[in-house]
């Protein structure tokens, strides 16, 4: 017979599972909320939000690398001996309303959103232990910025999924910098400071995702990553539901993690064998705010769905920066972005929300046409109005069952709304109806059903292989 406890005791060590080894890590199947949301927004703030000017990266390339665009500018605006910690007093953040933003969110689409909780600097948007007076309730905005965030986003917008993106290095922090001295033979930073600190994150406001950054200087046996992600995934709050980027040490990523970022603004145009994210910026130039930044820097509408269709058609996610201001606005450019990425999506969002990548990626007659895929439904994002209201396609072959309509056209005539088609020597050609018909701006869908893939001359893609857990 066998006891009760024990039999406990052998489930448990069942559940526990993963093993603190990227070999072990790997086999855990992607949460599946993560692939299906497609769209999260990315949010950059912080001390560097005061100066905003140039980027984020002020401190480091003011007193860092002494780049002389920061250092004229901090000569020609500020005393003598200011210093970085000065600015933080002015993060002041007297605009920051959460439920603003949660609503604003819940317009763009978006289905996560990830806060800077600390960026390089140090700064800990959160009164963090860890962080004694270089954290939000300390100085600045006196108030905790993750937690009244995540309060407003699962009250008011629970279709969103709250994640928080976490540095692992700062630039000046003595501690790191002793160990770096140590060719990293000690790790005091990251016992007493990065990992206490994700632990503090994870139990106190439950993420479900954590993106990582700031890993690069050196491999993940000094970040102690595994040993973290296995209790993450075996026990933590959140071991269901949480997604991890690849960020967790040099060599890492785009290697193991539930999702790769690979690079910034990572787009490779073409199907990946892992799950991936494009994390972009509305200004092309800086993730956080610059009040420098000219109207020509930002992403018009149509380039940022036009980012999103190749994105989604090659597996990947979108995560969507935006950066907030010292004083807790999101800038009425920013907000506009968003709120036609949301228009649009309310319309076409068949397209996106728990789409698949299909055969093709992208037609190979026309350009700018992104295909996705849901049940029998091959779904064209068609960035460009086609000339003449004719539009080509390479990939798709009509078969007699072929059905054919726009998203967001309705013909109250006859034959529901069907598109006409016919079969021409490279495919199918489509005719759109009369623009002034059509709700959607700026890029159309066309949903295909009874289609078959024109058989590939080029390679075939590389399978997604990435499985999905409820
Ligand atoms: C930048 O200036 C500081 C202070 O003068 C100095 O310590 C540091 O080495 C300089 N950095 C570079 C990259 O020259
Ligand atoms: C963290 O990594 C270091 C190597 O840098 C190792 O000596 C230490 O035992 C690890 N700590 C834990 C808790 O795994
Ligand atoms: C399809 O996308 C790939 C990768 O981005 C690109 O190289 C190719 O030119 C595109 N095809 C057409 C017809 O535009």
């Amino acid at each position: 017979m066998v006891h009760l406890p024990h039999l406990l005791c052998l489930l448990g060590v069942v559940a526990a599972g993963y093993e603190p080894t990227w070999k072990s890590l790997d086999t855990r199947p992607l949460p599946a909320w993560y692939d299906g949301a497609k769209i999260g927004i990315f949010l950059h703030w912080g001390v560097f939000s005061v100066p905003s000017f140039g980027s984020e990266w002020f401190w480091q390339l003011w007193q860092g690398a002494n780049k002389s665009q920061y250092v004229d500018f901090m000569k020609k605006n500020y005393r003598p001996d200011f210093t970085y910690q000065d600015f933080a007093p002015q993060f002041t953040a007297e605009f920051f309303n959460p439920d603003e933003w949660s609503w604003i969110f819940g317009s763009s689409g978006a289905r996560y959103v990830v806060l800077t909780s600390k960026h390089h600097e140090g700064f800990t948007n959160w009164p963090s232990r860890y962080s004694w007076n270089w954290n939000a309730m300390d100085v600045g905005p006196k108030r905790d910025l993750l937690g009244d965030l995540a309060k407003a986003i699962r009250t008011n917008t629970p279709e969103i999924h709250f994640g928080l993106y976490h540095s692992m290095y700062e630039w000046f922090n003595p501690l790191y910098l002793q160990d770096k001295d140590n060719n990293f033979q000690t790790n005091n930073f990251v016992r007493e400071k990065t990992i206490p600190e994700l632990y503090e994150l994870v139990m106190k406001y439950q993420p479900e995702v954590i993106w990582s950054d700031g890993d690069w200087e050196i491999e993940d046996w000094y970040w102690n990553s595994t040993k973290f992600l296995a209790w993450l995934f075996n026990d933590s709050p959140v071991k269901d539901t949480v997604v991890v980027n690849d960020r967790w040490g040099r060599g890492i990523p785009c290697h193991h993690g539930s999702f790769y970022t690979c690079q910034d603004r990572y787009n490779p145009g073409v199907l990946q064998p892992h799950k991936w994210e494009n994390c972009m910026t509305l200004d092309r130039g800086s993730w956080g705010y610059r009040r420098n930044a000219p109207l020509f820097d930002y992403l018009t509408i149509h380039e940022l769905i036009t980012t999103l269709a190749q994105t989604i058609s090659c597996g990947g996610n979108l995560l969507v920066n935006a950066g907030p201001t010292h004083d807790g606005r999101i800038p009425p450019i920013m907000e506009e972005r968003l709120r036609q990425l949301g228009s649009w999506l309310d319309i076409n969002g068949d397209a996106v929300y728990d789409s698949t990548p299909w055969v093709h990626q992208n037609d190979t007659v026309t350009p700018g046409v992104w295909f996705t895929k849901k049940a029998d439904t091959v779904y064209a994002m068609v960035l460009s109005w086609p000339k003449g209201d004719k539009l080509t396609l390479g990939t798709v072959q009509p078969t007699p069952e072929t059905h054919i309509t726009m998203l967001g056209y309705k013909n109250n005539a006859i034959n529901k709304n069907s598109l006409k088609m016919k079969r021409v020597k490279s495919g199918i050609q489509v005719v759109f109806p009369p623009m002034s018909d059509v709700k959607s701006q700026w890029a159309w869908v066309l949903a295909m059903s009874g289609v078959t893939p024109t058989v590939r001359t080029s390679p075939a893609p590389t399978v997604m292989s990435w499985i999905t857990a409820p």
